[in-house]
């Protein structure tokens, strides 16, 4: 829609939630997401990406919910994730699956009203077996099925920290250009999406 100036409208950005599935002081996975909100900043006009934290959040326990009412950490978790318009998840595989910190937290924003449902979604995973994750990141995807999460499908960030070495420096950053350009491609690939949900302005 055009402005009286004949300008385009502004469009409100799109909001990223990113959750780490990882609570490790020097997760690989929380630094892609501090890697991936740096590059939105700097190169994709129109999206903030808010890490938003999970290890608050007390285990899946429907006794907790006491007359319809959840205990404060569930209802800011909630909150934020209702506001985002989409969801960058950085996954660990742990045992072939999504590690529970990361189910844990789709299974509270799951309750009903499902604050899910309806959002783009995209998937970074970075793992110490070669597969990069790619197993967790696919039973993500299955979980989303029910959660009524869209994925973006490409490009897929599954990258292996010794497989082949040097990918990532001493500290845990991802150094390597290429799999750096894979991430900025995602987050394109996501925004756009995003933009193509809301629908137009
Ligand atoms: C309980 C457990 C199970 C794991 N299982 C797998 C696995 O199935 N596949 C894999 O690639 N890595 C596995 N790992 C290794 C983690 O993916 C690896 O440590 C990764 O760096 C964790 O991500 P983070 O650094 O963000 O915590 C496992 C680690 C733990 C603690």
């Amino acid at each position: 829609m055009e402005a009286a100036t004949g300008m385009a409208a502004p469009t409100a950005p799109i909001k990223v939630a990113a959750i780490c599935g990882s609570l490790l002081k020097g997760s690989y996975n929380r630094r892609l997401i501090r890697l991936a909100i740096e590059m939105s900043k700097e190169t994709i006009n129109g999206m903030e990406i808010e890490l938003v934290e999970v290890a608050d959040l007390p285990l899946m326990n429907v006794d907790l919910e006491v007359d319809g009412a959840l205990a404060l950490e569930v209802e800011e978790f909630r909150q934020k994730i209702l506001q985002a318009d989409a969801v960058l998840f950085a996954s660990p595989e742990y045992n072939y699956s999504v590690t529970p910190v990361l189910k844990n937290a789709l299974d509270w924003a799951s309750r009903p009203p499902n604050v899910w449902a309806g959002k783009a979604a995209a998937i970074v995973s970075t793992g110490g077996g070669p597969g990069g994750g790619a197993r967790a990141q696919y039973h993500l995807r299955q979980i989303g099925v029910f959660l009524d999460l869209h994925f973006v499908n490409k490009p897929e960030v599954m990258l292996s920290v010794h497989n082949p070495p040097g990918k990532f420096d001493d500290d845990g950053n991802l150094v390597d250009p290429k799999s750096k350009e894979k991430l900025r491609k995602l987050l394109i690939s996501l925004h756009n999406f995003a933009l193509r949900l809301r629908g137009p302005c």
